[in-house]
């Protein structure tokens, strides 16, 4: 097994299922991959034996034990010759002849969209691999929900309650920006969670004028305080903002909150706005007991079907089962907020402002 892409909290709460339920079993040995595929293409292969007690009681902490990169994917994998320049080779049939030569019935790929998009293809080339998917941003289209979002989304609504009180002291206007690249779920859920005046999703567009005019409501004579959040992926004048890092094909979210805090003190608005940025912050530390137990369950069922021999299938919760669906299915859409999302009509129903 190996886990890839960001980490999230959870990781280790698979892990630990699929190497019990395994050593249950009693005939198989499970072997993780360190740092995802880099691994078992790394020469000697940098693997470990996993066993019972290398994973008891990890489901309890953040991060995960095998690490993981989001630079490995083996169809592009960044090599460098001995003169240092870098070169980007197709290495997925080096890997495939890798595993089998080392006798691995199935590989499980503990991933998010990117890393199960790679599950798909190595497929397709003929490896038996799962797919169990994990992101804290809850975008993917074949399961209702991820873990680590629930985590997530605390840690958020922990920082937002926090945010209130010094709000409201100052008579301040709060911008918390948090994560879920081009999905708006966390800032959604942080935004009824918290009970923020302001919501801004990347799903829905927003104008700043109409920003102003909330804000200016929620203040008599100078004293008021509002509390915004805002998710990475917004759009302001239709840009995400960002930057592009090298050897990364996708645009690094981050920095619209202060992008946000510009914009409305040009058009006039008068509180002190100030801007906390949560970053990382969101996928430390130790899951929730809900991902936790979503975490167990999607293990179990990755084991499961490993030991069924269905091959390219990812592991999915779906109407409150813990389910499979086609790899191939899995990765065909992004799951972003849609405008009948019961969630942005219970938002919309309390007052939040989605910035419209
Ligand atoms: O996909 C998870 C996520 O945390 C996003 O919410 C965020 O945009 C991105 O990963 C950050 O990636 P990195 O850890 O590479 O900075």
């Amino acid at each position: 097994m190996l886990t890839g892409g960001g980490d999230c909290p959870g990781l280790n709460a698979v892990i630990r299922a699929i190497v019990k339920s395994a050593n249950k079993d009693g005939q198989y040995e499970v072997y993780g991959s360190i740092e995802a595929f880099n691994g078992m293409l790394s020469s000697p292969f940098d693997i470990v034996k996993l066993t019972n007690s290398k994973v008891s009681g990890i489901h309890v902490k953040g991060g995960t034990i095998i690490k993981t990169t989001n630079k490995g994917n083996p169809f592009s994998y960044n090599t460098t010759d001995k003169k240092g320049n870098v070169k980007t080779k197709d290495l997925s049939g080096q890997l495939i002849r890798n595993i089998k030569k080392e006798k691995f019935e199935a590989v499980i790929n503990i991933g998010g969209d990117g890393s199960q998009r790679i599950s798909q293809q190595l497929y397709e080339k003929g490896l038996n691999i799962i797919g169990v998917p994990k992101t804290i941003d809850n975008d993917l289209s074949s399961t209702d929900i991820t873990f680590g979002f629930s985590t997530a989304v605390q840690i958020s609504t922990d920082s937002f309650d926090k945010l209130v009180t010094t709000a409201e002291s100052h008579n301040r206007v709060m911008i918390m920006e948090v994560m879920g690249r081009d999905a708006g779920w966390i800032a959604l859920h942080t935004a009824i969670a918290g009970g923020a005046e302001i919501c801004l999703i990347p799903e829905i567009p927003f104008n700043i004028q109409s920003i102003k005019k909330t804000i200016e409501k929620r203040y008599t004579k100078g004293r008021g305080f509002v509390n915004i959040v805002i998710a990475e992926g917004a759009k302001i004048d239709n840009t995400v903002i960002g930057k592009q890092e090298k050897g990364d094909s996708n645009i690094k979210l981050g920095g619209i909150g202060n992008v946000l805090r510009k914009k409305l003190e040009q058009a006039g608005v008068k509180p002190d706005i100030r801007v906390s940025v949560l970053g990382h912050i969101q996928r430390g530390g130790s899951p929730v007991a809900r991902d936790r137990i979503l975490a167990t369950a999607f293990g179990v069922k990755a084991f499961d079907l490993v030991k069924k021999q269905k091959y390219g299938q990812m592991v999915s919760f779906t109407n409150n089962k813990v389910t499979h669906t086609s790899l191939k299915k899995a990765i065909s859409s992004y799951n972003q907020v849609h405008s009948k999302h019961y969630l942005i009509n219970t938002a919309r129903s309390i007052g939040i402002s989605f910035g419209e």
